[in-house]
């Protein structure tokens, strides 16, 4: 019940998939080699949630967060903003590829869920 089982081939590179987890938007982002390589290099003395790219992915190609902006509760639009990642209009958040919260009134990064690969190519979360 409490557990969602995603099946990683279905998802391009580039893409943020979005699910439903315990009644809350997942999204599971396939990243490139180009944005693995912009979030790994980040200083995390600037953020104001700090975490390493390291510390927020299993896996550098997968991020896998909670689609709900820490602000107000909005769903924010993947691939928009000026940190590439993810945009929420409702009062204007940034956050990167990883998630991290960049600019705008969002207090903390977006959350990560409990979650782990199989060896089947699927990543179950909860
Ligand atoms: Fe996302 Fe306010 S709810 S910026």
């Amino acid at each position: 019940l409490a557990k969602v089982e995603v099946n990683l081939a279905d998802i391009p590179e580039g893409k943020n998939a979005v699910f439903k987890w315990r009644g809350k938007p997942l999204f599971v982002r396939h990243r490139g080699t180009d944005e693995i390589e912009r979030e790994q290099a980040v200083d995390i003395n600037i953020l104001r949630h700090q975490e390493t790219d390291d510390e927020r992915v299993k896996k550098p190609e997968w991020l896998v967060t909670i689609g709900v902006c820490t602000h107000l509760g909005c769903v924010p639009i993947a691939n928009q903003g000026e940190y590439g990642g993810y945009y929420c209009p409702c009062h204007g958040s940034h956050y990167d590829a990883s998630g991290r919260i960049r600019k705008g009134p969002a207090p903390l990064n977006l959350e990560i869920p409990p979650y782990e690969f199989t060896p089947g190519n699927t990543v179950i979360i909860g």
